[in-house]
């Protein structure tokens, strides 16, 4: 039988270097928290009833991000450090057999592939735990490893009580350990906060296990890029552009066109079909999915909605939480707000805003118009400048137009209002009675031609001046 593994992720700190009033495992690179990340990562290696996350600046808001992931919480209420982090999950979670991996909540990039590897390795081998290390050029703030003469690592010395020649080791702790279960429960209570920060450090770990007669193993990976921890929101920039570049370079290998991928924003959960173009800068985000031979404008932003086939979204526009069903042409400079759906092959055009509408198959808003709380039939055609007054100062009202009426241009529909099927509204009507199917409906002054007015008039003034 595999031996059982539990992972422990710690995102109880507030990560002061953050300067934020936000826990830092809150903060989003690549569309999510960085804490979503990381149990999205640990989920492929055990089943969420294992994951264990430490929470404890702004717990609330952490559980609730993790709401539906199905893991477990231990609430860390005073930040001692990560060794005490450790300890309060130990108290939840030993005795037990087993793997135990820690990751910390801020280090986002980890692949599942490395996760894995460590895992191998530990089960495989008869160290006490092993830990991922890399070299980085830059090595300042981590951890560093030391190892004794006949090459075993002897220990990790954190930056603020590293010594000048120390401070030169490459080598950095990465805080991914994966311990042997026993081991880690019996000794963890050993770590003491006799350091500058008075911290209990997780990594004494390492020396408490070789003290013991156990020996600690450093797995090396090359790319050190997925090992970041984010401390700063430099950090926090770098990790999501990363991120982003991976995005990009996982949707064109599956056959997406994205034109210069390096000014596009998409989310890591997005989806976009085999043969869809993405123009410079569009953002596309949260929960989207897209169809195949869709076009995604350029500085366009599409956030958790779904798109089907062949949709054309043209530049500037932006669509939230909606459907739209394939062949319809959205935009440029269109908005498309909450709770629409737009049916096949319709046409939504230039400063057109939809709220909360239903907009029918081959139905058309080419201009100008505000749409909101609506139910347009099929073929319907909205001409420019028509509007849908739903709201009255306290109530939002609907409008219901039946399939194939024309609006005419610069129409006021005034809700709760019906207009029937192939019926017609005149060009700058009020319309606030229904209007029966195949009727025409006008709603303003009849106009008046006054003949000769303005001759009239200039010849008044001849005669008598105004004074200024
Ligand atoms: C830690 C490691 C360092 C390593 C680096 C890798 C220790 C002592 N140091 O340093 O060797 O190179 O990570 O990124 O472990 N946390 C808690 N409770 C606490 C303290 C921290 O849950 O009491 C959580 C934080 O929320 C964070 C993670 O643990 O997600 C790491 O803490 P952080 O303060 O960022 O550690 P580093 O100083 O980066
Ligand atoms: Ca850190």
């Amino acid at each position: 039988m595999k031996s059982s593994i539990n992972v422990i992720i710690l995102a109880a700190g507030l990560g002061t270097r953050m300067k934020s009033k936000r826990a830092k495992v809150l903060h989003r690179a690549g569309g999510f928290t960085l804490i979503e990340h990381v149990v999205r990562t640990s989920s492929g290696i055990t089943p969420p009833e294992n994951i264990t996350v430490a929470v404890g600046h702004q717990a609330e808001q952490v559980r609730a991000v993790l709401a539906n992931s199905g893991v477990r919480f231990v609430e860390q209420s005073e930040q001692k450090g990560t060794g005490h982090a450790v300890m309060m999950c130990g108290a939840a979670l030993a005795p037990q057999d087993g793997l135990v991996v820690v990751l910390y909540g801020d280090c986002p990039l980890l692949s599942l592939a490395t996760l894995k590897e460590l895992v191998e390795r530990q089960a495989a081998g008869e160290a006490a735990a092993t830990l991922i290390t890399t070299r980085l050029a830059d090595p300042t703030g981590y951890g560093r490893l030391i190892f004794g003469e006949r090459g075993e690592l002897e220990s990790i010395v954190e930056q603020k009580a590293a010594n000048p020649r120390q401070l030169e080791i490459d080598l950095i702790n990465s805080g991914i350990y994966c311990f042997r279960a026993d081991l880690l429960w019996k000794h963890v209570t050993k770590i003491q906060p006799d350091n500058p920060a008075h911290e209990y450090y997780l990594t004494d770990m390492v020396e408490i296990l070789n003290r013991a007669g156990h020996r600690v193993e450093a797995l090396e990976v090359a790319n050190s890029e997925e090992l970041l921890g984010i401390n700063t929101r430099v950090e926090l920039a770098a990790v999501d552009k990363l991120f982003r570049e991976r995005k990009a370079r996982e949707l064109m290998l599956a056959g997406v066109t994205i034109e210069k991928p390096e000014t596009v924003t998409i989310d890591s959960g997005v989806t976009i079909g085999m043969d869809s173009v993405v123009e410079p800068f569009a953002q596309i985000l949260g929960r989207t999915g897209i169809g195949e031979d869709c076009r995604i404008g350029a500085c366009s932003i599409v956030a958790n909605s779904t798109l089907a086939d062949r949709v054309q979204v043209a530049p500037f526009t932006s669509i939230a939480d909606s459907v739209v069903e394939a062949d319809v042409h959205i935009g440029p400079f269109a908005r498309l707000r909450n709770g629409n759906r737009v049916a096949k092959g319709a046409h939504i055009g230039n400063f057109v805003e939809l709220k909360n509408t239903q907009f029918g198959a081959g139905a058309k808003a080419n201009h100008l118009a505000y749409l909101g709380d609506a139910e347009v039939g099929d073929k319907v055609n909205i001409g420019a400048g028509a509007i849908t007054c739903n709201f009255d100062g306290a109530q939002k009202h609907r409008t219901r137009i039946g399939k194939d009426a024309f609006i005419g241009s610069n129409s006021t529909l005034v809700a709760p209002i019906e207009i029937g099927d192939g019926s017609y509204v005149g060009a700058g009507s009020v319309i606030t009675d229904p209007v029966p199917p195949e009727a025409l409906a006008l709603g303003r002054g009849r106009q008046v031609v006054k003949e000769g007015w303005a001759k009239n008039r200039a010849r008044k003034r001849a005669l008598d001046p105004p004074t200024s």
